[in-house]
C-alpha cells in the first residue's frame, strides 16, 4: 500500500481507538469530532486551487487532533513545495499519538492551548481547521473575557459573551496569516443566522476577503455524533475588494454542491439570514408587509411545569377539582393531527385529547377554603413547583399568565423532510383554548382585528395564506439544527413576508 494511504488508515484506526476511550460528554467539552477522510480531501483540494501555483504551502491546523487535514494535504498537494506544516492540539490523549504518527514528517505537533499560543506573525498561508464547538455556556467567564480581548487585538473583531469557542479561534488565527493566505473553517451554520454571529460577518465582509460559504444539508449530518449543521467558510486575508461577490453552495457535496450563487458582499452586509442563501433570493423590497405588521406573535403560555398544571378531563374529574379553575389549552401539536379546531358549546376544542390548563387567580387561603380538594393538590406539588424560577417568582406561584385565545397558533419546531415537506403547520383555533410554549400564537392586531370582526370567511382565508406561505420562506427565517430541525423563535416568524395576507385584509378594507 502506498505510504500516504497506509498513513491514513493507521490515523484512522488511532482515531477510533482514541474516541472509544472517551465518553461523549468528555469529547463535547473540548469539541471532539473528527472531520470524515472524504470531505478532509475535498477541502484541502479545494483550499489548495485558492493558492497561485507556483506558492509553496505554509500549512496550518490549531485544532489538529489526529491530523485528519494534515493528512488530506499530503494526499492532494501533488508536486507543490510543503514549505512548512504546524497543528496545535491541546489534549495530549490525541496529540501524543498523532505527535507519534506524523514524527517522520514536517508536521510539527504542539501540544497546547492554541488560543494562548504566541503567533508566528504572518507565517501561513494555508489555515485549515475544524475548531472544537464549544458552546459559551461551557466557557468560564474569565476565560471568555480573555478571548475576546486576544480576539479584539488580534482582528478588531469584538465578539459577544454568547459566542461559542470556534468565534474566538477564527479571530485569534487572523494574526498567524499571511496576507493574501487563504483560511478554509468547518464550523456550525449557526453564526450566519444567530446575534452572536453579527460580528463575525462583519470580520468576513470588512476585515478579509470572504470567498465561499458551503453549507451541508442539515438532514445529511456529516458527523455521525456530533448533532450540528455545519458549513466550510473560505476567506482570504486581504481586504475585500469593490462590488464584491461571495459564493454560497448548498447541499450535495463540498466539491460538487446541489445548487450555489453568487450573492454580493453588499446585499450580505444588509441580511441578517445568511442561511437563506443560495436557495432563497436576496430580498427585494424593503418595504413589503411582514407577519409582525399584522399580527402580534407570541410563545404560547410558560406553565413553570405542563405536566403539573395541565390535566386531563379524567383527572380534574377523579380527584374532583372545581372545573371553573380550570381553562381549555391545546396538547402538544404531535397529538393534534388536523390543522382545522372546531369547538363545542362550551368553546372546548374537540380533540382526542382534552387538556386544562390550571388557572386560577385566588390567593393561596382563599382558594384553600373555596377548593379545599385543589388546595390539597397545589400542595401536593408545591415543594418540587417552588423550586422552579417560573413558578418561584410569580407573585402567587400557581397563578397563569393572563393570556387570550388566538385565532391562529404555529408549531414552531419540525422537520423539512417531514410527510408534508413542511416543517411548520399554522392551525386555525376555533376554540377558547390556549397554547403552551410548544406553540406560537397569531394575534392580529387591532386593525386587522377590526377588519375580522363576524367575517368567519375571511379568517378562514387568511389561515390558507399562511399555510401558502413557501416553506423555505418560513425555514429561511427561522433556525436549523443537524437532523434537519427546524426551530423558529417569535420574532423570526414576525420577519416572514406577508404580502398575500395583507392585500386581502386591505381589500377588506375597501368594502
Ligand atoms: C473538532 S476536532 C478536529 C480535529 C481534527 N482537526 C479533525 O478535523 O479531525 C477539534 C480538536 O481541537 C482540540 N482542541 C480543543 N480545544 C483546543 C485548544 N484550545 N487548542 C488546541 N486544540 C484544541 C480538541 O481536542 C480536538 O482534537
Amino acid at each position: 500500500m502506498e505510504e500516504r494511504a497506509y498513513k491514513e488508515k493507521m490515523r484512522l484506526s488511532i482515531q477510533a481507538n482514541l474516541d472509544a476511550y472517551k465518553t461523549s460528554l468528555e469529547r463535547n467539552k473540548l469539541g471532539q469530532f473528527a472531520t470524515p477522510t472524504v470531505l478532509a480531501r475535498e477541502v484541502l483540494a479545494y483550499g489548495l486551487s485558492l493558492l497561485p501555483e507556483e506558492q509553496g504551502i505554509r500549512f496550518l491546523d490549531p485544532a489538529i487532533g489526529t491530523g485528519s487535514f494534515y493528512s488530506a494535504l499530503l494526499e492532494t498537494i501533488g508536486d507543490r513545495l510543503l514549505k512548512a506544516a504546524k497543528g496545535y492540539e491541546v489534549d495530549p490523549h490525541y496529540g501524543e499519538p498523532a505527535k507519534q504518527l506524523w514524527e517522520d514528517h514536517s508536521l510539527d505537533i504542539e501540544l497546547a492551548d492554541f488560543t494562548r499560543a504566541k503567533p508566528s506573525a504572518n507565517s501561513f498561508n494555508l489555515l485549515i481547521c475544524n475548531p472544537p464547538y464549544v458552546r459559551h455556556h461551557h466557557l468560564e467567564s474569565d476565560e471568555k473575557r480573555r478571548l475576546q480581548a486576544e480576539g479584539r487585538a488580534a482582528a478588531g473583531v469584538k465578539l459577544s459573551g454568547l459566542a461559542g469557542l470556534y468565534c474566538h479561534f477564527i479571530a485569534l488565527a487572523h494574526r498567524w496569516m499571511s496576507a493574501s493566505g487563504i483560511a478554509g473553517w468547518l464550523i456550525p451554520s449557526e453564526f450566519m443566522d444567530v446575534n452572536y454571529g453579527k460580528e463575525l460577518k462583519r470580520y468576513l465582509l470588512e476585515e478579509v476577503t470572504l470567498l465561499r460559504i458551503h453549507r451541508f444539508d442539515p438532514s445529511d449530518v456529516q458527523f455521525d455524533d456530533a448533532l450540528v449543521s455545519s458549513a466550510v467558510v473560505w476567506f482570504k486575508k486581504d481586504k475585500p475588494p469593490a462590488g464584491h461577490i461571495v459564493e454560497f453552495s448548498y447541499g450535495g457535496t463540498h466539491a460538487a454542491p446541489a445548487i450555489s450563487r453568487g450573492i454580493s458582499a453588499l446585499e450580505l452586509a444588509n441580511e441578517a439570514k445568511w442561511t437563506r442563501f443560495p436557495r432563497q433570493e436576496v430580498r427585494v423590497a424593503l418595504n413589503t408587509p411582514i407577519l409582525s405588521d399584522l399580527f402580534d406573535i407570541r410563545r404560547g403560555i410558560a406553565t413553570g411545569s405542563n405536566d403539573f398544571f395541565i390535566l386531563s378531563r379524567e383527572k380534574i374529574e377523579r380527584l374532583q377539582l372545581p372545573m371553573e379553575c380550570f381553562r381549555p389549552i391545546l396538547p402538544s401539536p404531535r397529538y393534534v393531527s388536523a390543522d382545522e379546531i372546531d369547538a363545542d358549546e362550551q368553546g372546548n376544542p374537540i380533540l382526542s385529547q382534552s387538556l386544562f390548563l390550571l388557572d386560577c387567580r385566588l390567593p393561596e387561603h382563599e382558594l384553600m377554603k373555596r377548593y379545599p380538594s385543589l388546595g390539597r393538590y397545589l400542595e401536593s406539588g408545591k415543594e418540587e413547583m417552588m423550586s422552579r424560577y417560573l413558578c418561584k417568582s410569580r407573585p402567587i406561584w400557581y397563578r397563569q399568565e393572563d393570556r387570550r385565545p388566538s385565532p391562529f397558533v404555529c408549531t414552531y419546531m419540525g422537520r423539512g423532510n417531514s410527510r408534508s415537506g413542511r416543517p411548520f403547520r399554522f392551525l386555525l383555533n376555533h376554540s377558547r383554548a390556549v397554547a403552551a410554549n410548544t406553540y406560537l400564537m397569531l394575534y392580529p392586531k387591532p386593525h386587522v382585528a377590526e377588519r375580522l370582526h363576524g367575517r368567519p370567511d375571511t379568517l378562514r382565508r387568511i389561515w390558507e395564506s399562511l399555510n401558502n406561505i413557501r416553506a423555505e420562506s418560513l425555514m429561511s427565517e427561522g433556525r436549523v439544527y443537524g437532523g434537519g430541525l427546524h426551530k423558529m423563535e417569535p420574532r423570526e416568524l414576525a420577519m416572514v413576508s406577508a404580502t398575500e395576507i395583507s392585500r386581502l385584509i386591505n381589500r377588506l378594507g375597501s368594502f
